[in-house]
C-alpha cells in the first residue's frame, strides 16, 4: 500500500505528505454535487434545456385522463382567479420585464425549468406592491397577502417597526443631510453598541452583507498571510466570487475549499493544512447542513428534506472554535442573514461560541441597506506601523452613510427595550410549537406536507412523492400568502406575528393544500417513489441531450 502511494504521488507530481493532503481535502468534500463545485459547474453546462409542452405539462408522472383533466381545469381556473386579482400589477410586471433582468431572472426560476415557460405563459403573478401593515402586505390591485417573504429575511420585527426606524433615522440625519466621510455622531453609539453586542472591539461599515464578508475575509487573509477561506457546502455567504465557487459564477473556483459540514473530516483538513486562512460559518446551515437553499426551482420530487438539532450543532460551533484557535485561523461567523433574528445578541450569544470575526447586515440597518464587520482589535487593524506601505485597503463611499446609521442608531437602541426584549422570550419554544401545529394539522387533513424549522425560518416538505409539489406556491397566492421567489422552501416569518396571524396562515395553508389536493396535482402512480421520479427525469435529460 505504501509503495502504491508513492508511486501514485509520483505519477501526480506530488511529494507523500501532499498527496495525504489532497487526500484529506477530498474526503472532506460532501458527496454531493454541493461538495464539488468544479463539477457541479462542469455538468451544469450539459444540463439540457428543454420545455414541457400542453400534454407533458400536465401528465409528465404518467397519471390517467381523469387526473390530467382535472389538473388542467385547476390550472387554469387558478390562472383565471389570479389573473382577475391582479390585473394592474401583471401589467406592470409584464412591461417591466424587458428592462428589469432580475425580474425575468427570479420569474423563470420560480419552478423546475422543464415547467417554466407553459407555466408562465399561462399563468401570471404580479410583482408590485404598495402598503404594508401588521403581517400583510398589499399588491398595487388592493389584495392583501400575509407576507411570508421576511424580505429575504430583513423583515424581523414586522415592517411597522422599520418604517418608524426609517423615519427616525431620517430626522436624526436631517440637519446633516447625505455627507460622507465624516460622521454623524449617531455612528459613535452605534460603534459602542455594536461592540456589547458582539464582544468584540472595534466595527467597521459597509453597504451590504457581500461587503461585509469580502472585508472580512480580506482582513483574515491579510492577517494570516494565508490565502485560502473554508466555506461549508450549500452555505450562502452573498455573490461575491470566492465565497460562490460553483454554478452562478463564471469564474472557476480559486481560493476557496468547499468542506463538508459537521463533518470530522473537515476538523481534518482544519487542523492539518497550512494554507487556510479563514473559515466562514453561515449558521442558517444547521437547518440543512451541506445543502443550498431549498428553492422550488429544484422541486423535482420530494426528497427536500430539513431538520435543525440545536445541540449538535452547537458541539460542531465548539469544535470548529477549538480547531481554529489551536491553528490561527480566523473564525468568522455571517450572521447577516440570522443575527438578530434567534437572539438581540446574535448566534454567537445563540450558541454560546465566539468568534473572531463577526458579519451583519440586512435588519441591522433598520430597513436600510447595509452590512458590518465587528471583530478583534489585532485583526479589524488594516495597516502595520513598521511596513507603512503593507495596507489592507477596503473604502466604499456611502459606508457610513448618516441616514443609514440613522435607522441603525434606531434600531439598536430599540433593541434594548422591554417590548423587544420580551421578543425574544422563549422564542425557539414559541416557533416549535407553531411548527407542531402546523405539521398536527396537515397529518388531520390529509394533506402531505410537513414543516421543518430553525426558530423562524420554516422550509416546508413533501411527504408524498410527487413532481408537482411547486405548485402549491401559486395556490397559496391565490389563499393571500406572498412567499418570495424561491417559493415553498423559505416561510420567514417575522416575529410580530401573534398567535392569532398565525393561525390565519395555517388555515390558508390548509386550504391551499386541500385545493392543490382537488385540483389531483398530488395523484400518485403506482410504485411511484422519489427515485423513480429521479431515474425518469435522468433518462428524460439523456434523451434530450442525445437530441442536441
Ligand atoms: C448569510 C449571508 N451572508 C451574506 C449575504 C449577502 O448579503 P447582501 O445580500 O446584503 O449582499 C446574505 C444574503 O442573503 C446572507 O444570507
Amino acid at each position: 500500500m505504501a509503495y502504491e502511494l508513492v508511486w501514485i504521488a509520483g505519477a501526480a507530481g506530488l511529494t507523500l505528505p501532499a498527496l495525504k493532503r489532497r487526500l484529506e481535502l477530498s474526503r472532506a468534500k460532501h458527496p454531493s454535487l454541493a461538495g464539488h463545485s468544479r463539477m457541479a459547474k462542469r455538468l451544469a453546462r450539459w444540463i439540457p434545456g428543454y420545455a414541457y409542452d400542453e400534454a407533458t405539462f400536465f401528465a409528465c408522472d404518467g397519471a390517467p385522463d381523469e387526473v390530467v383533466q382535472q389538473r388542467r381545469a385547476g390550472f387554469f381556473a387558478l390562472a383565471g382567479r389570479l389573473r382577475a386579482k391582479a390585473p394592474q400589477s401583471i401589467a406592470m410586471t409584464r412591461e417591466a420585464r424587458e428592462g428589469l433582468p432580475d425580474l425575468r431572472f427570479t420569474g423563470a426560476y420560480r419552478v423546475p425549468y422543464q415547467f417554466s415557460p407553459y407555466l408562465r405563459q399561462h399563468l401570471q403573478v404580479g410583482g408590485f406592491v404598495q402598503a404594508t401593515e401588521g403581517v400583510s402586505v398589499t399588491d398595487i390591485d388592493g389584495n392583501g397577502y400575509i407576507d411570508l417573504t421576511g424580505s429575504y429575511g430583513v423583515n424581523v420585527m414586522g415592517m411597522d417597526f422599520y418604517k418608524s426606524c426609517i423615519a427616525a433615522g431620517a430626522r436624526i440625519a436631517q440637519d446633516l443631510g447625505p455627507v460622507l466621510g465624516a460622521y454623524h455622531p449617531c455612528v459613535a453609539d452605534n460603534v459602542k453598541r455594536l461592540q456589547q453586542i458582539s464582544g468584540l472591539d472595534a466595527v467597521s461599515f459597509h453597504m451590504s452583507g457581500t461587503e461585509a464578508v469580502m472585508q472580512a475575509v480580506r482582513l483574515a487573509r491579510y492577517h494570516t498571510g494565508k490565502r485560502h477561506l473554508v466555506r461549508f457546502c450549500g452555505a450562502y455567504h452573498g455573490w461575491w466570487e470566492d465565497v460562490q465557487p460553483g454554478p452562478g459564477n463564471p469564474l472557476p473556483p480559486r481560493e476557496t475549499y468547499t468542506l463538508r459540514d459537521m463533518h470530522e473530516a473537515s476538523l481534518k483538513v482544519l487542523r492539518t493544512r497550512r494554507d487556510i486562512a479563514c473559515v466562514l460559518i453561515n449558521p442558517l446551515q444547521a437547518l440543512h447542513p451541506n445543502k443550498n437553499a431549498p428553492g422550488d426551482s429544484t422541486l423535482l420530487d420530494s426528497s427536500r428534506s430539513a431538520g435543525y438539532d440545536r445541540a449538535a450543532y452547537t458541539r460542531w460551533l465548539q469544535q470548529l472554535r477549538e480547531v481554529c484557535t489551536e491553528r490561527g485561523i480566523v473564525l468568522i461567523f455571517d450572521e447577516v442573514f440570522l443575527g438578530f433574528r434567534l437572539a438581540a445578541r446574535g448566534a454567537q450569544d445563540y450558541f454560546g461560541v465566539k468568534a473572531d470575526l463577526v458579519t451583519y447586515g440586512k435588519t441591522l440597518g433598520g430597513g436600510l441597506p447595509v452590512g458590518v464587520v465587528c471583530g478583534k482589535q489585532e485583526l479589524m487593524q488594516r495597516f502595520r506601523e513598521d511596513k507603512p506601505a503593507d495596507i489592507c485597503f477596503a473604502r466604499g463611499t456611502f459606508n457610513a452613510h448618516p441616514y443609514v446609521m440613522g435607522a441603525m442608531n434606531e434600531f439598536l437602541r430599540r433593541l434594548d427595550t422591554p417590548e423587544i426584549s420580551a421578543i425574544y422570550q422563549d422564542l425557539d419554544a414559541t416557533w416549535d410549537a407553531r411548527r407542531d401545529r402546523f405539521n398536527a394539522r396537515m397529518l388531520a387533513e390529509g394533506l402531505p406536507l410537513q414543516a421543518a424549522n430553525m426558530s423562524s425560518v420554516w422550509t416546508l416538505g413533501y411527504t408524498r412523492p410527487s413532481r408537482y409539489n411547486w405548485m402549491l406556491q401559486y395556490y397559496l397566492r391565490d389563499h393571500g400568502l406572498a412567499l418570495s421567489w424561491v417559493g415553498t422552501g423559505r416561510f420567514i416569518f417575522s416575529l410580530n406575528f401573534t398567535d392569532a396571524d398565525f393561525d390565519d396562515m395555517l388555515e390558508r395553508c390548509v386550504q391551499a393544500g386541500l385545493q392543490m389536493q382537488r385540483g389531483g396535482w398530488w395523484w400518485q402512480a403506482p410504485g411511484q417513489t422519489n427515485k423513480t421520479i429521479k431515474r425518469g427525469l435522468l433518462r428524460e435529460m439523456l434523451r434530450h441531450l442525445v437530441r442536441r
